[in-house]
């Protein structure tokens, strides 16, 4: 299988990060998931929220090769929600019966595509992400960023999003 999905995280759903993830899904013809449709509260070291929309989710995502994570640069880093998904992925480390779910993300591509009001993604912010993906045993993609410092003006991302798209489908599953 080699298709990809959008896990798609924003305040707002039809913003600036919004329109830049339809434009890319719909050209790579695509799902998107919104994570702020889906319950999913903060990591609990006692679990007790084991039964909310994360292992869904992370089901769905876990059905395909590539999964392209998408958030605004909120404070340097990914928007609360995108951060409330990536800190349940501890969930795996501690929870016996879903350390398989873990090790099935090892060997999946995993992508950023991203915009702020800056000419390019904080690197603290794309860091965070490698790290994690090398983490949890996932092989980086690469990112896509837009500036949106005086808007969203898609003809600006033109050739930044031709060369990621292109990646996409250049990257064979493993
Ligand atoms: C709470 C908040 C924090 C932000 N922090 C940053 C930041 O650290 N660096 C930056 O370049 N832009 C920052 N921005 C600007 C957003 O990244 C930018 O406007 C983005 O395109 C918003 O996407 P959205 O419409 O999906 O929310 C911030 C915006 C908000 C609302």
């Amino acid at each position: 299988m080699n298709k990809a999905i959008a896990l798609f995280a924003s305040a707002r759903r039809n913003g600036n990060t919004g329109k830049f993830i339809d434009w890319i899904a719909s050209t790579l013809d695509i799902q998107i998931i919104d994570l702020s449709e889906k319950d999913i509260s903060p990591y609990d070291y006692n679990h007790k929220n084991i039964n909310d929309d994360f292992i869904p989710v992370m089901n769905q995502l876990l059905s395909y090769e590539k999964i392209i994570f998408v958030t605004p640069v909120y404070w340097y880093g990914p928007s609360a929600q995108m951060k409330t998904f990536i800190d349940r992925t501890s969930d795996f480390l501690d929870v016996e019966d879903l350390k398989d779910i873990g090790r099935r993300l090892r060997n999946k591509t995993a992508y950023i595509a991203c915009t702020s009001i800056s000419d390019d993604a904080d690197s603290s912010f794309i860091n965070s992400f490698k790290s994690t993906f090398e983490y949890l045993g996932m092989d980086y993609g690469g990112y896509v960023h837009a500036n949106c410092e005086n808007g969203y003006n898609q003809v600006k991302y033109i050739e930044d999003v031709d060369k990621f798209i292109n990646s996409i489908q250049e990257q064979k599953s493993a």
